[in-house]
């Protein structure tokens, strides 16, 4: 693979679709779809009537025309659902497998990859949070059926990553160890997934993405390269000003005055010993500018990942209103960010940008009805028969609390799953209007 300069970054759900990595790649750098989500998102696309036919385009060229036909007959409404009427369901991901899921998760993640890989020879890779554990397997052999060429996750220590890449890439089925809190029992608790399972005619074998992790220290680095039990072929170093998820402040939880965490000298990436790694690296993190870049090349590495600036170009998923305020904003004046410790139920701070109307905005968020209706960031705990159950905390505190979840990790939490879902324009309509969006 030609190492890119600019990676594209991964940012979910649906900002960096599948036409902002293909304007990316195309133009000889590296775009990156987002693997959040897209089961969700493919199947309220095809809801909306399928814009462009780009969906039934990718749906045509999935390997299994049964799978393709199961999600058209499911989803796909030739006129449009009436704006005012919500969309249909889909299943959440949890740990017991679900066939109809497992096609929706895999067909999505192909159809993003092709379209992203359609008419040119450029690099394009899929980006997942590490976090988002149930969807993964389909989700990652779905990308690679489209010949992904790079898989990046985030927001964890994705040990188990390449070991599913290398069955995967031979025709082997593949497991995950889920992360199930209180685990009294001892036990271990496992999602698997076997391609043969599903598929009419599972290929004997796929091409072997390369993994690029993203770290935020040269510990979590050195970490993985020592422990995983395959191959890492890159790394993504993100800085804590990067948008989107951040990793937590080093060595202590205090929080400034205005209430962001306090990131200091501990939290400096030591580039030196990234770099003895011999790995390619890039940097992200407030690096989209010319002179940015050629620090990052100077300190060591291929190149820099950006996200903020390709979430508010013209291409990019984001819903045009939100991209065409936040920009007219920025002319003006420069827009609050907030390091949020609270806002994601995934426990990682997270950027979020003050837009009136958004739920950064304190009374809208006040008056949203907490309901956990699609799950991506559910955490598996243990019930006291041994069973596994799911619970957020930005679910109904009182539902949450029920679950055995502390009270005190739902205060402030934000529901992601819907707010991203609003951002490109594909917000669940309730009784109390749209779906409102959250920004970063
Ligand atoms: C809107 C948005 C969504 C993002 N979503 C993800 C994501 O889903 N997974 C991920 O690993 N990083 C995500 N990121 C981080 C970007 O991939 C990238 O590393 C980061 O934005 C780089 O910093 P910059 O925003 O200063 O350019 C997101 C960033 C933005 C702005």
């Amino acid at each position: 693979m030609k190492r890119p300069q600019i990676i594209q970054g991964g940012m979910g759900a649906g900002v960096s679709d599948w036409r902002l990595a293909r304007a990316v790649s195309s133009k000889g750098q590296m775009g990156v779809v987002s693997g959040t989500a897209l089961d969700l998102i493919l199947a309220r696309r095809l809801q909306i009537g399928d814009p462009g036919g780009h969906m039934r385009r990718g749906l045509e060229a999935f390997p299994d025309s049964e799978i393709s036909r199961h999600i058209l007959d499911r989803y796909f409404n030739p006129n449009g659902k009436p704006s005012d009427r919500p969309f249909i369901g889909k299943p959440m991901a949890g740990h017991t497998r679900n066939r109809h899921l497992d096609e929706l998760l895999l067909a999505a993640n192909f159809v993003e990859v092709f379209l992203a890989k359609e008419g040119h020879d450029g690099t394009v890779g899929i980006n997942f949070l590490n976090k988002i554990q149930s969807p993964l397997l389909p989700s990652l052999y779905g990308a690679m059926l489209a010949g992904v060429d790079v898989v990046l996750v985030g927001a964890g220590i994705p040990l188990e990553i390449p070991p599913i890449l290398d069955s995967f890439s031979r025709g082997e089925p593949a497991e995950l160890k889920l992360h199930v809190q209180k685990t009294a029992s001892g036990r271990e608790h496992k999602v698997s997934f076997n391609p043969n399972e599903i598929l009419a005619n599972a290929p004997a074998f796929l091409q072997r993405p390369l993994f690029f992790p993203i770290v935020s220290s040269a510990s979590l680095a050195a970490l993985l390269i020592r422990r995983c039990k395959g191959q890492v072929d890159g790394l993504i170093v993100e800085r804590p000003s990067a948008g989107g998820h951040n990793a937590p402040p080093r060595g202590h939880g205090k929080l400034s005055s205005d209430g962001e965490p306090l990131y200091g000298p501990r939290d400096v990436v030591d580039l030196e010993a990234i770099s003895s790694h011999g790995l390619p690296f890039w940097l992200a993190g407030s690096c989209g500018t010319p002179e940015e870049l050629m620090r990052a090349r100077d300190a060591g590495a291929v190149g820099v990942q950006v996200g903020t600036l390709f979430a508010f170009c013209e291409d990019s998923g984001l819903r045009e209103d939100l991209k065409r305020n936040v920009i007219e904003r920025c002319r003006r004046e420069l827009p609050r960010v907030f390091t949020d410790p609270v806002a994601s139920p995934t426990g990682f701070p997270f950027k979020v940008l003050s837009v009136s109307g958004t739920l950064s905005d304190s009374a809208v968020y006040r008056k949203r009805h907490r309901q956990c209706d699609l799950g991506y960031l559910r955490e598996p705990f243990e019930k006291s028969d041994g069973t596994i159950g799911w619970r957020c905390p930005a679910e109904e505190p009182e539902t949450y609390a029920r679950k055995g979840g502390n009270p005190r990790d739902s205060v402030g939490r934000k529901c992601l799953c819907n707010a991203l879902a609003a951002n490109i324009g594909l917000g669940q309509i309730r009784v109390s209007g749209e779906g409102r969006p959250l920004l970063t």
